[in-house]
């Protein structure tokens, strides 16, 4: 589904993604591992438009997106969440997850606000639209609550909703487990469960390796930016270079 070849981002005198490839098969989860500055962020950012590449290409269904904007990505079916949580904090979760429905286009803003019988029907189809996303993601009875009064893996799940509302084909998900104290992240690690029995691709970062070896089919690891092993947990986990270079010898 996804394909990226000798992709390359220099930071002034840094490459912080040098040359890196590795294929996402649909239907599959690939998890992006590495230390702190790897480049881990700065790869999803190349590969959903948010800046560009310096060179080498990203493909989707074979059809190359490098350098394509956010939002045209994001229209091709390529959700995301953010390493830092980033919801309307003046809003609550029920309108954080409709912004991201009315931002998929499928519904328009001004439908959505206008108050005609036909429009008032829209909104009601994209609050109930909403409802549903939360539920399924198990936020439905806080759905009126300000993000700031959510406990953090809550905030991750509203986030993860409103992607939802893209309907991506392919979600990536940047570091959903930070932060999250040890109930919390098997919640997230049910979810990532979920989303792939509903049939989305998902590509995650993430630091919890019991999450990692558990939920992923494929692993890449990446130090200094360029890609030093990829292939199964098993496979990962056995390789000398990452123990050297991530693990460490107690993994
Ligand atoms: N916008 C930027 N400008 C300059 N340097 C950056 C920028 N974004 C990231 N970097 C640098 O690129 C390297 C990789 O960062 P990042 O992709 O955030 O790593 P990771 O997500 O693996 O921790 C780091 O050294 C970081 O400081
Ligand atoms: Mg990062």
């Amino acid at each position: 589904m996804l394909s990226v070849r000798g992709l390359t981002k220099r930071f002034g005198g840094l490459v912080a993604v040098d040359g890196v490839g590795f294929d996402v098969a649909q239907g599959s989860v690939v998890s992006i591992v590495g230390p702190n500055g790897a480049g881990k962020t700065t790869l999803f950012n190349l590969i959903t438009g948010v800046i560009p590449p310096d060179s080498g290409t990203v493909r989707l269904d074979g059809r190359d997106i490098t350098g394509l904007p956010p939002h045209r990505i994001a229209r091709l079916g390529v959700g995301r969440t953010f390493q830092n949580i980033r919801l309307f904090a003046h809003l609550n979760a029920l309108e954080n997850v409709m912004i991201g429905l009315v931002a998929s286009g499928r519904s328009g803003v001004l439908d959505a606000l206008a108050a005609t019988p036909r429009d008032r029907r829209e909104r009601r189809d994209l609050v109930e639209r909403a409802e549903a996303l939360l539920d399924w993601v198990g936020v439905g009875a806080n759905r009126l609550r300000m993000p700031s009064e959510l406990p953090y893996g809550d905030q991750r799940r509203v986030e993860i909703a409103r992607a939802l509302g893209l309907e991506p084909r392919l979600l990536i998900l940047d570091e959903p487990t930070a932060g999250m104290v040890a109930r919390e992240a098997t919640a997230v690690v049910d979810l990532i469960a979920r989303l792939r029995e509903r049939g989305v691709t998902l590509m995650l970062i993430e630091h919890n390796m019991n999450v990692v070896m558990s939920a992923s089919d494929r692993v890449v690891v990446l130090n200094f930016g360029r890609r030093i092993a990829e292939g199964t947990p098993a496979e990962i986990r056995a390789d000398p270079q990452v123990i050297e270079a991530y693990l460490g010898t107690d993994a």
